[in-house]
This record gives C-alpha cells, sequence and structure tokens, in this order.
C-alpha cells in the first residue's frame, strides 16, 4: 500500500525524511495558514494529514479528505484546532506533542515575566526612538521576583517547567486546575495548591498554561482581572480566548493590573489594537516553541505518530490516551 501523506505546511526535513520512510509526502505549497476550501482540496485521498495549530480540523476536512484518511498528527501539543469528538466518530487517530517542547515554552513564559517586571520592551523602544536618557536612581524602575509569589493556572509539562524556573529565582509558587498534582512534584517545587479565586487575590505574577477548552474559555475575564492585585502581571502562553482581551486591555489601560505579556492572542494573528499602544504590554508572535530543536523534535514526534498508525503499531502520543 503507497501512503499518501499531507502535510499542510512546510516542516523540518528530518521530519519528512520519517514520513517518506512510509509513503508519498506532499508538502502544501502555500506555505502560509490554508483557507478551508484550500485545506479540503489538499487533504483529498490522503491517509495521513500532518497539520498545524492554525489549521482547523474538523469533520468537513475529514470528510474532504475521505474514508481512508487513518491519523491527523498535529505538530502541537495544544489541540483546540481539532474537532477530536468527530475524528473519534470516523475512528481517526488523533495526535499531538507533549512534552517535547515544555522546556522552550517555559522558558519564553519566564523570559516575557522578566521583560515585563524588568521593563525590557520599554527599555529597548527607548533607545531605538534616539530619545536621550541618562542613569539616575529612579530610572526606569521594575520589579523584583525574589520573594513574589507566582500563581501557576493548569501545573502541566509547562507549568511545572515555568514552576521549577521560578524557584531558581526564588519565588513562591501556588497553582490552581481541575486536579491536585501528585504531591512529591508539590514537594519539590513547594507548590501550593490554591482555588482560582485565590490564586487571583494573591499572586504577583499569574502565568497561564492550561489548555483551551470550552471551561478554560475567557477564563481570565473582567472579574477574574478584577481580583488581581494592582502590581501583579498576567503572562499568557497558552491560548489567546483563555483570556477576554477586550477586559485585559480595559484593566491594562487602567491599570487595575501592573502588566501582561502576551504570546498567544483571541484572534491570532490578529493583535489588539488597544493593546499595542500600551506600554505595560509585552507582545510576541506566538514563539514559545520556536527553537529550532524544538520544532525539529516536534515536526519529528508528529511523524512518527504518522508512520506509527500507518504501520499498525498506534501512535506514541496519542490525544486522549
Ligand atoms: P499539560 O496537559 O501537560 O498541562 C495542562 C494543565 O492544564 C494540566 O495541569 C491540567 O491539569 C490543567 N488544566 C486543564 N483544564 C484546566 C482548567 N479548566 N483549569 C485550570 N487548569 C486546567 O499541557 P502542556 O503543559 O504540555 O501544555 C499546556 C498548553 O500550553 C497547551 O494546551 C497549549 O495550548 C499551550 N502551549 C502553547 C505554546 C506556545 O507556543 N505558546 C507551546 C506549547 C503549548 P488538570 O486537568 O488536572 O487540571
Ligand atoms: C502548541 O504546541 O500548542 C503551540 O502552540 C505551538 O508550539
Amino acid at each position: 500500500m503507497q501512503w499518501r501523506i499531507v502535510v499542510t505546511r512546510s516542516i523540518p526535513e528530518a521530519a519528512l525524511e520519517e514520513l517518506r520512510s512510509v509513503g508519498e509526502v506532499h508538502v502544501c505549497e502555500q506555505d502560509r495558514p490554508l483557507r478551508a476550501e484550500e485545506l479540503h482540496e489538499a487533504v483529498r485521498g490522503a491517509h495521513a494529514i500532518v497539520s498545524m495549530v492554525h489549521d482547523r480540523i474538523d469533520g468537513a476536512v475529514v470528510d474532504a479528505a475521505g474514508p481512508q484518511l487513518r491519523v491527523v498528527a498535529n505538530v502541537a501539543v495544544g489541540y483546540d484546532n481539532v474537532d477530536v469528538d468527530a475524528l473519534a466518530q470516523r475512528d481517526i487517530a488523533v495526535t499531538n506533542t507533549p512534552g517535547v517542547l515544555a522546556d522552550a515554552t517555559a522558558d519564553l513564559a519566564f523570559g516575557l515575566l522578566l521583560m515585563l517586571t524588568r521593563r525590557l520592551g520599554e527599555g529597548e523602544r527607548l533607545l531605538r526612538s534616539r530619545t536621550p536618557w541618562s542613569w539616575h536612581m529612579s530610572f526606569m524602575l521594575g520589579t523584583g521576583l525574589q520573594g513574589k509569589t507566582l500563581g501557576v493556572v493548569g501545573l502541566g509539562r509547562i507549568g511545572q517547567a515555568v514552576a521549577h524556573r521560578a524557584r531558581a529565582f526564588g519565588m513562591e509558587i501556588t497553582y490552581t486546575g481541575r486536579n491536585r498534582v501528585d504531591p512529591d512534584v508539590e514537594t519539590a517545587l513547594g507548590a501550593r495548591y490554591v482555588s482560582l479565586e485565590q490564586l487571583l487575590d494573591e499572586a504577583d505574577a499569574v502565568s497561564l498554561h492550561c489548555p483551551l477548552t470550552e471551561a478554560t474559555r475567557h477564563l481570565v475575564d473582567e472579574t477574574a482581572l478584577e481580583r488581581m492585585k494592582s502590581s501583579a502581571v498576567l503572562v499568557n502562553t497558552s491560548r489567546g480566548p483563555v483570556v477576554d482581551e477586550q477586559a485585559l486591555a480595559r484593566a491594562l489601560g487602567r491599570r487595575s493590573i501592573a502588566g501582561a505579556a502576551l504570546d498567544v492572542f483571541e484572534h491570532e494573528p490578529t493583535v489588539q489594537p488597544d493593546l499595542l499602544d500600551l506600554d505595560n504590554v509585552v507582545v510576541v508572535p506566538h514563539l514559545g516553541s520556536a527553537t529550532t530543536e524544538t520544532r525539529t523534535a516536534m515536526a519529528v514526534l508528529a511523524a512518527r505518530n504518522v508512520t506509527g498508525v500507518l504501520a499498525g503499531a498506534g501512535a506514541h502520543t496519542p490525544i486522549g490516551a
């Protein structure tokens, strides 16, 4: 059997080699997010689809592919772009890329926290605007992290990696989630399980690491933002819609929280213009996993998931397992 494998956007060569070892690989030549009709056209006849975070993979895509489709391998740990139920009903395996990107994403989340609390974006903009400046005792003062509390929403793989970094910076950790983590993990991180409300009330920095689900959509809304201390900052490297972006822009504008650092946006790739006008905001374009090593590891894992399923051996990292 010659498998037809459709990859919706270019991926590292190591992953393509893995895929070519089992079938005929078609990489969509547009190399941009495809419109629905383009995606439907591209996947026709596919046995496997390698998808990106910006591809909406739903029943219509699967129907367009045809009944031979066996597996959709999302090159991301988050899979809110995939209608998992629709695919399960058709007996199609869905896979993601957990673990291999946890350190890179945690590095970025912590980098954003430092950028915000030490005003690095503002400082850079000042120099690039060629504004005259001089060192003085109260010039561009930020806030230190030592002794402050980091509130982690979702102490999973990335949340734990962020907490680990925060401990090295002398921070206290609180966390919330649907369940408590293993007591050994709590002990190793010195992490205290609290309600979302308590976390918001107490934290000096809130870092979001939960998946986007119906339960987490707008988890950080007007009410949540009002609970946060006026000196607190928010870091979002999870998914944009976990935060009500309009409420966030209002809260930042009236300084009811001190700042926000965002890697993800509610209507990606659009960034709310109000946010861009605010000095107490750091924005980067969904760079969480964006290192050469990590992107290669993600793509190779996705490719191995495809080859595993097509060979009948099963996926390495199936969703829902
Ligand atoms: P994990 O599954 O390891 O961790 C997710 C955590 O969220 C778990 O601790 C889970 O715990 C918790 N969670 C689930 N539902 C809720 C809820 N309703 N409220 C609070 N917490 C909840 O995933 P990862 O750490 O690997 O990834 C997390 C997310 O980060 C991904 O889903 C993705 O959206 C995002 N991400 C973004 C990247 C970027 O480039 N910016 C890169 C990689 C990931 P429990 O269910 O027990 O509560
Ligand atoms: C993910 O993996 O969910 C990211 O958003 C892309 O790395």
